[in-house]
């Protein structure tokens, strides 16, 4: 009967001398990209009146919900959910209130004991109106506070000290309104301090944050956050020691967060690479006294022996990260000359891998809170590996457990579709392992300064590319009608073709599927006929005789071909139906630029076909839970 998980949702709070809806709805708008099934806010009046306001369905809906009524109050905290067992309704909808109406709850990830304790409580008279672990929670928490008698914060902690699972909680008191208790184990947590703590705020990520002040902590698992005014923050532990409280300076500016004049998230990311991939590259490709582009990464230079010595690299990653993982590798062997291994961390972490501390293992996350990556990782640790991150979210759960790492710095990704992450960990992984290769004497200084300066020429390339982005937007009309679509490429461009056929599935509900293209004639060229389309990447480099001849295989039964063509190449336009041309650039780099087109195939097929390109059915940002 009971439809236990609540996950992968958005919580926001708010304390202070502000009217605090407006912050709470803003907070969650910009969190939604994390989860858009209902949502909820609670507020305390100045009254001590709780109001709490729940909706199926987007932000926009728990708005009309609220509209109109007492939405008054300095405190209160809100959430947006994402489920995945129990149907989205404003019964499990969050915030839940506590039996005796006086704490209310917000709450981002799994009670896996929620049944043995819902149990419990029952035996004890507490009675529960929707299905959720969470509010179990609250109603534990209402208990450990009628048990002990000792406010709040330490109700909490007895409650959390009997929790199983994955948490990120808020926490209100009626009969307390100048505190918010947070709390986290697994799932993000970020805390803001307002000037002289006049006042607090609470998120998910950062996002619902910088608008209103730079100054963030991000508490440790199982650590218990105290915001109460007018006093320092406080964080203690399950064991009730207090801990240090660290203060970091987030630089996410309110422009980033704007969809900046585009129609959606997704298209002002694409767009947004050529600069993202600038920032990225800012500081660690220099001038040297040559003139020629050099390579700085301080993260090499640090830990430069483990990293030159290792005998193996593992990559672990999930969905686009891992795409990024199969070209870094291309990349470490190629450079480096060192084996290294790509796995879909949700695999790695079960499969018993054998791990040799002297393994140096890459872990890749755009969201940097993927809970598979994040054990994949734990695990590799458990065994003495070298664990190196190469992350976007900056403070994030997998930045922190990284011996080392690398931030991407493509500024918040928040289309549900990776885009400039993807680019920006290609761009990391490029300039990584160019720079391990030179530490080695791996690569010839030729190659290594050829391919840094062809780096350096990659942002104004894709403002090339994005110029026939009206082009791309016409024929992708021409393919909406399609149930299936192959994406073919090889060598640099086989895992782009991966990539564009994740990124059509992702947000058009095309079946679409990457191919290496000399694999055709092992199986997949049984599904070519008029109605299949077939996009190969068939630029000008060592395998271009193949790929035209794969062409050719696919017209001779009737596909349709879009093809991915250096600018002005002749043979390969011949074949095609459609073509899409790129600037010429070193083989080795390319696949920086020819994923550009595919992201935008993507895109202009979802537009045309009318759907929700920034929150596609059934997919969240970050997979807080495996
Ligand atoms: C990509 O468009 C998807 N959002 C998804 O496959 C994503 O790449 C995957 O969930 C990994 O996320 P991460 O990079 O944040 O760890």
């Amino acid at each position: 009967m009971f439809k236990k998980k609540e996950i992968m949702c958005g919580i926001v709070g708010y304390i202070g001398n502000r009217d605090a809806y407006p912050i709470l709805i803003k907070g969650l708008h910009r969190l939604e990209y994390r989860g858009y099934d209902s949502a909820g806010v609670a507020l305390i009046n100045a009254e001590g009146k709780l109001n709490v306001y729940k909706a199926k369905g987007k932000v926009s809906d728990l708005e009309t919900v609220a509209k109109d009524k007492d939405c008054a109050g300095t405190v209160g905290i809100a959430h947006t959910r994402w489920a995945t067992h129990g149907e989205p309704s404003v019964r499990n909808a969050h915030p839940h209130v506590s039996q005796s109406g006086n704490l209310v709850i917000v709450h981002n990830g799994i009670i896996e004991n929620f049944a043995v304790l819902r149990k419990q409580l029952a035996k004890k008279g507490f009675t529960f109106q929707s299905d959720t672990d969470t509010e179990v929670l609250v109603q534990l928490i209402e208990y450990a506070e009628q048990q002990h008698k000792k406010g709040l914060v330490n109700a909490v902690r007895h409650a959390l000290r009997k929790v199983i699972g994955a948490y990120a909680i808020a926490v209100i008191d009626r009969n307390n309104p100048n505190q918010i208790v947070a709390a986290r184990k697994g799932s993000p947590l970020v805390i803001g301090v307002g000037e002289k703590n006049s006042e607090f705020f609470i998120g998910s990520d950062a996002s619902p944050i910088a608008e209103y002040t730079k100054n963030v902590v991000y508490p440790d698992d199982q650590q218990i956050v105290v915001c109460e005014l007018g006093k320092e923050l406080q964080i203690i532990n399950l064991e009730n020691e207090p801990i240090d409280v660290a203060i970091h300076k987030i630089d996410m500016d309110l422009s980033m967060l704007s969809k900046g004049g585009f129609r959606h998230y997704m298209l002002k990311e694409i767009f947004d690479q050529p600069s993202c991939l600038s920032d990225c590259m800012s500081g660690r490709l220099v001038k040297n006294t040559n003139n020629q582009w050099d390579i700085v990464l301080s993260c090499i230079t640090n830990f430069k022996k483990k990293l030159i010595n290792t005998p193996r690299f593992i990559i672990i990653a999930c969905g686009t990260s891992w795409h990024a993982g199969l070209i870094g590798k291309q990349m470490i062997e190629q450079y480096c000359q060192v084996p290294c291994e790509v796995d879909y961390a949700s695999e790695f972490r079960y499969r018993n891998p054998v791990i040799y501390p002297t393994d140096v293992v890459i872990a890749i996350s755009q969201s940097g809170e993927t809970a598979d990556t994040l054990a994949a990782i734990e695990l590799a640790k458990s065994k003495g590996a070298f664990i190196f991150g190469i992350v976007n979210a900056v403070g994030s759960s997998i930045a922190r457990a990284t011996n080392s790492g690398i931030y991407i710095h493509v500024g918040p990704e928040i289309g549900v579709a990776s885009t400039k992450a993807f680019t920006g960990q290609l761009m990391c992984l490029y300039l990584f392992s160019l720079a391990l290769a030179k530490e080695k004497g791996t690569i010839s200084d030729d190659v290594y300064h050829e391919t840094a300066s062809a780096l350096k020429s990659i942002p104004e390339k894709i403002e090339e590319i994005l110029k026939t982005d009206k082009e791309i937007s016409q024929f992708a009309k021409l393919f909406t009608y399609a149930k299936n679509f192959l994406y073919l490429g090889r060598g640099w461009n086989y895992p782009v073709a991966l990539e564009g056929a994740l990124k059509l599935k992702e947000i058009s509900y095309i079946h679409a599927e990457g191919y290496p293209a000399a694999e055709m004639k092992h199986g997949p060229i049984a599904l070519i006929d008029c109605d299949m389309p077939v996009l190969f990447i068939a630029t000008r480099h060592q395998h271009y005789d193949k790929i035209i001849s794969n062409m050719l295989e696919v017209k001779a039964r009737g596909g349709r071909i879009i093809a991915v063509i250096t600018k002005d190449d002749i043979e390969a336009k011949k074949i095609a139906d459609e073509c899409i041309e790129i600037p010429e650039i070193l083989a080795d780099v390319e696949p920086l630029l020819t994923v550009i087109p595919l992201q935008l195939m993507a895109y202009y097929v979802a537009v045309e076909k009318g759907l929700n390109v920034d929150m596609p059915r059934n997919l969240a940002k970050s997979v807080t839970v495996e």
